[in-house]
């Protein structure tokens, strides 16, 4: 079915929390953002408050590396909400989405009735043991429904782009109600409905339905300043000018097109390398000895290094 048929009717907006603290305004929120280590641009927590403040899942979409799962962790925190996280794959469905029943131990209950009735204990009704195989007790809830259960909570959507079609149609139902309906057991609706972070690294385009109940962010690689700042920020001992050099490399290597630009993580992976060899500067020796942390494919490094002979001492 296509999924825009399958939109439920909105229920109305929760409205989040109001003002005071860290999600009294976009700045309030990027200072409380930043205490965690997340260090978030202007663009970047204003969408974030804006989410947070209208109840809106946060769609981020960007290159890898760019911080997308990090936000929302950094979100979970500053929320002081459990982080509950769904990663995204190929072929993903409903129930490793909200929920599953714990079939080995229905059929061990099942079994010990079967015995109880055997001894002459207990009689068997046909409809009561069908009713007490479809008890809470034996239901799995995965991480929507923990979500929807857990309150406050963020929920991680994470890289969305990898599961299908219809994955997306049943998301955008659940994202409509903030409710599932369990059909042995009822409706569970979410008393507080979580944030909800969707990711994507736009390996395909994601359908228009479920980015229209989505406020929508692109993460960009931040500039060589904020690159500076995130990594003396995650690595405190990691000396401003390694930094720096780190991150003037970094940059001139994402505009050589190469097969796998690296991302922040890759820079933060070659300060560290490079602190673990003890080097004190970025040069050709000791980017030769750690390029293994930057970049990931034989031809990048092969045109990274002939490349890095013009930038690098
Ligand atoms: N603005 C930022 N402030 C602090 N740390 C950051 C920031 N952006 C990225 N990082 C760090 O960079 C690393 C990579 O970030 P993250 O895993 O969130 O990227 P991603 O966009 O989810 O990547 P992918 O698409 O590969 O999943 C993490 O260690 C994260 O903490
Ligand atoms: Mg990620």
């Amino acid at each position: 079915m296509h999924p825009e048929n399958r939109v439920t009717v909105a229920a109305a907006e929760p409205a989040r929390p109001a003002a005071g603290g860290p999600t009294a305004s976009a700045a309030a929120l990027s200072a409380a953002l930043g205490v965690t280590g997340y260090l978030a641009g202007e663009q970047v927590a204003r969408a974030a408050f804006l989410a947070v403040r209208m109840g809106r899942p946060l769609f981020c979409e960007g290159e890898p590396g760019t911080g997308k799962t990090a936000l929302a962790q950094a979100l979970a925190q500053v929320l002081d909400a459990e982080l509950i996280r769904l990663q995204c794959h190929e072929g993903i469905d409903a129930s490793q989405a909200l929920y599953d029943w714990d079939f080995p131990r229905q059929l061990l209950h099942l079994r010990s009735l079967e015995a109880a009735a055997g001894t002459g204990q207990e009689r068997l009704d046909a409809g009561e043991v069908e009713a007490s195989l479809y008890d809470r007790r034996f239901l799995l809830a995965r991480p929507i429904l923990r979500a929807l259960q857990s309150t406050p909570s963020v929920l991680l959507i994470d890289e969305i782009d990898r599961a299908d079609d219809e994955f997306e149609a049943f998301l955008l139902e659940v994202l409509s109600e903030n409710a599932v309906t369990i059909p042995e057991l009822g409706e569970v609706r979410a008393v507080t409905p979580p944030l909800v972070v969707l990711t994507s690294n736009r390996t395909r385009e994601v359908h228009d339905a479920l980015k229209r109940r989505c406020l929508y962010l692109w993460l960009d690689h931040p500039d060589v300043t904020r690159e500076v700042e995130i990594l003396r920020t995650r690595l405190p001992g990691l000396p401003e000018r390694l930094a720096e050099q780190v991150a003037a490399a970094v940059h001139e290597l994402r505009d050589m097109e190469l097969i796998k630009p690296p991302g922040v993580a890759e820079s933060l992976d070659w300060a560290r390398a490079l602190l673990l060899v003890e080097a004190t500067r970025l040069d050709l020796d000791s980017a030769a000895a750690t390029l293994g942390a930057v970049l990931k494919y034989r031809e990048d490094a092969e045109r990274a290094l002939q490349a890095m002979r013009s930038f690098l001492p």
